[in-house]
């Protein structure tokens, strides 16, 4: 039995995040991106060190912290990854990277190209920085997602910018070394720059590997901004660090020109508890990854057993379950009526895009009871609907 089965419901609904305590006890969340596990032990103690020296001011400026070696010391040890300690860039979190890279890759008025249904900032970070959407939706084909590698190739055309979601979120692929070389060879031909959003690379599942966009060659990495973070698979969101690398100098030099009110924001507790996780995090982060590789194929089990009209292709990396909910014909909408009729919220697959109209976005980083309890509030949902 692992500490993650043990979670209580009641305690989970004191939690002050969003989350938890957005909807009342009656609901059982199951949407914004965060797990419901205790916090890795390296984690929890760096925060307390904070709080116990009483360290609440501004962080130190990279040059002084020493976090670029700690970025570089962790991509070189879990990818292999060569990360030159001068081409990190501190940021409060991976959204504002999206935000930043656009500016600085792109003018007003440029096509940046995302691959729907999409992670929703990618569309608000394009629209806030005046730059034009181009769509190139994910098709489901042999029962997974799968770039359109023709669509791509038009939509880059007319593009500055592509934004990789690698791990996508919410379809859970994380993309095979062929795919994203035939993006690399794309981006190469149109010119094209790419902000790698690989914020979800720590949560790859067994079966598959992470590809570093930018470890595909000197050509492609001068054009890449990855932006990442351990907040997503250490599950510390709302401590605020996060971290872009720079593909070139001129990248790095355009970052820091753009100032404190672009680039700021990170605190101390989230810079610590962002050293704690690379430096130390890495058995909490095996026990999770063994659960959640449960907990996806439970979900698998579950819905096979009980809504086998709903169609969800297991995600390679994530806890996040896709789930194609229009065989069921549910009114007014799948989230609203599984919010209402089953007191499940789960995330509404149109935020996605118009690609999510049917969908829902199904959070399994939970325990595996609370997994099922899930599957069975919306089956019996979906048996009252029917009956009624
Ligand atoms: C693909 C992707 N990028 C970025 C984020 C958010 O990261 P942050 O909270 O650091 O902005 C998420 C959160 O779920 C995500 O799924």
């Amino acid at each position: 039995m692992s500490d993650f089965d043990d979670l209580d419901l009641g305690r989970l609904h004191e939690l002050h995040s969003a989350k938890w305590s957005h909807y009342g006890p009656e609901v059982i969340p199951a949407w914004v991106a965060e797990m419901d596990f205790p916090v890795a032990a390296p984690v929890r103690e760096a925060v307390i060190a904070v709080a116990n020296r009483s360290d609440f001011g501004y962080p130190a400026s990279i040059e002084h912290n020493g976090f670029g070696d700690t970025v570089a010391g962790w991509a070189d040890r879990t990818c292999g990854w060569k990360v030159d300690p001068s081409a990190v860039t501190i940021l409060p979190d991976v959204v504002r990277g999206l935000s930043v890279g656009i500016e600085i890759l792109s003018r007003p008025g440029d096509g940046v190209v995302i691959q729907p249904p999409v992670y929703p900032p990618f569309f608000g970070a394009i629209k806030e920085k005046g730059r034009a959407i181009l769509e190139n939706p994910m098709v489901f084909r042999g029962g997974r997602y799968e770039i359109d590698f023709e669509g791509l190739d038009s939509a880059m055309a007319d593009a500055r910018v592509l934004i990789l979601c690698n791990p996508h979120n919410p379809t859970g692929r994380s993309f095979a070394r062929s795919e994203l070389e035939a993006i690399a060879e794309l981006a190469i031909r149109h010119d094209v720059s790419v902000i790698a959003d690989e914020v979800h690379s720590p949560l790859t599942l067994p079966g598959a590997s992470h590809n570093v966009f930018a470890m595909l060659g000197d050509e492609v990495a001068a054009r890449t901004l990855t932006v990442t973070a351990a907040s997503k698979a250490w599950n510390f969101g709302g401590l605020k660090c996060g971290f872009a690398v720079s593909g070139s100098p001129e990248m790095t030099a355009a970052l820091k020109a753009l100032g404190h009110f672009a680039t700021g924001g990170a605190s101390i507790v989230g810079i610590e508890a962002t050293e704690a996780a690379f430096n130390r995090g890495g058995p909490w982060i095996a026990r999770v990854i063994e659960y959640l590789d449960a907990n996806r194929r439970l979900l698998d089990e579950l819905l096979k057993l009980h809504l086998p009209e709903v169609v969800y292709s297991v995600p390679e990396a994530t806890y996040l379950g896709w789930l194609d909910c229009r065989a069921l014909n549910l009114k007014p909408d799948p989230h609203t009526f599984f919010l209402k009729e089953a007191g499940v919220a789960f995330s509404a697959g149109p935020m996605f895009g118009t690609q999510g109209e049917g969908f829902v976005r199904f959070n399994f980083a939970t325990s595996g009871a609370i997994v099922t309890e899930i599957v069975e509030r919306m089956a019996a949902a979906v048996t009252r609907a029917r009956v009624g």
